[in-house]
């Protein structure tokens, strides 16, 4: 049901699709776009800690699957991001390089809420571009780590989120209703 808010209407139409069409390519240029925008996204104290990993290689894709129950995301998606928190947080030009080995900061909870913001933002916008996307948190962090050939002691995996053109479109799940969730003092 269309409400002509256009934010409302794509927070409404996003649903977890877990099925794709298997053959859409989404172009390098869409998907940084898409994660620009929802990097915009608050984080505390501005520091900015999370850095994202974009697996489109159906090879890589593939491999994963080794290392969740979450398959057919995996495979028929057009690609999977994983939002990772990257414990030492340097200016790098580039992420993600192999062999980088500097002191670790102390783990930190609040790098999961700012994955998580950056991650719904990148949900919504990519709902908006006519993908679906499915966030999901069941895979082994440290079997993926090494399929990735990531420093788990400097890039502390999050979230995984698929995002492609839905086999089927998502259905909306049961939600609880206002007075069961909200209250006012
Ligand atoms: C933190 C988080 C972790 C999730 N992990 C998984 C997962 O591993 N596999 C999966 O199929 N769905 C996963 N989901 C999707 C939820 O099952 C889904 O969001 C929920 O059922 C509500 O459905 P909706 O997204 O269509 O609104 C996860 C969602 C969140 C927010």
């Amino acid at each position: 049901m269309s409400t002509n808010n256009p934010i409302i209407d794509v927070m409404q139409a996003r649903h977890s699709v877990r099925r794709y069409d298997g053959q859409t390519e989404i172009k390098r240029s869409e998907l940084e776009r898409l994660l620009k925008t929802a990097f915009l996204a608050p984080t505390a104290l501005n520091l900015q800690p999370i850095r994202a990993l974009v697996v489109t290689s159906p090879g890589l894709r593939q491999k994963l699957t080794t290392a969740t129950g979450n398959t057919s995301q995996l495979t028929t998606a057009s690609a999977v991001v994983l939002f990772v928190n990257d414990r030492e947080n340097q200016d790098d030009a580039q992420p993600f390089q192999p062999g980088q080995k500097t002191p670790t900061q102390a783990h930190t909870d609040i790098g999961a809420l700012d994955a998580g913001l950056v991650a719904m933002q990148f949900m919504l916008l990519a709902k908006d571009a006519g993908y679906d996307t499915n966030p999901m948190t069941g895979f082994d962090h440290l079997a993926f780590s090494q399929i990735l050939n990531l420093d788990i002691n400097r890039y502390q995996p999050l979230l995984l989120v698929s995002i492609g053109v839905a086999a089927q479109p998502g259905q909306l799940a049961k939600h609880k209703t206002l007075q069961q969730i909200v209250a006012f003092r």
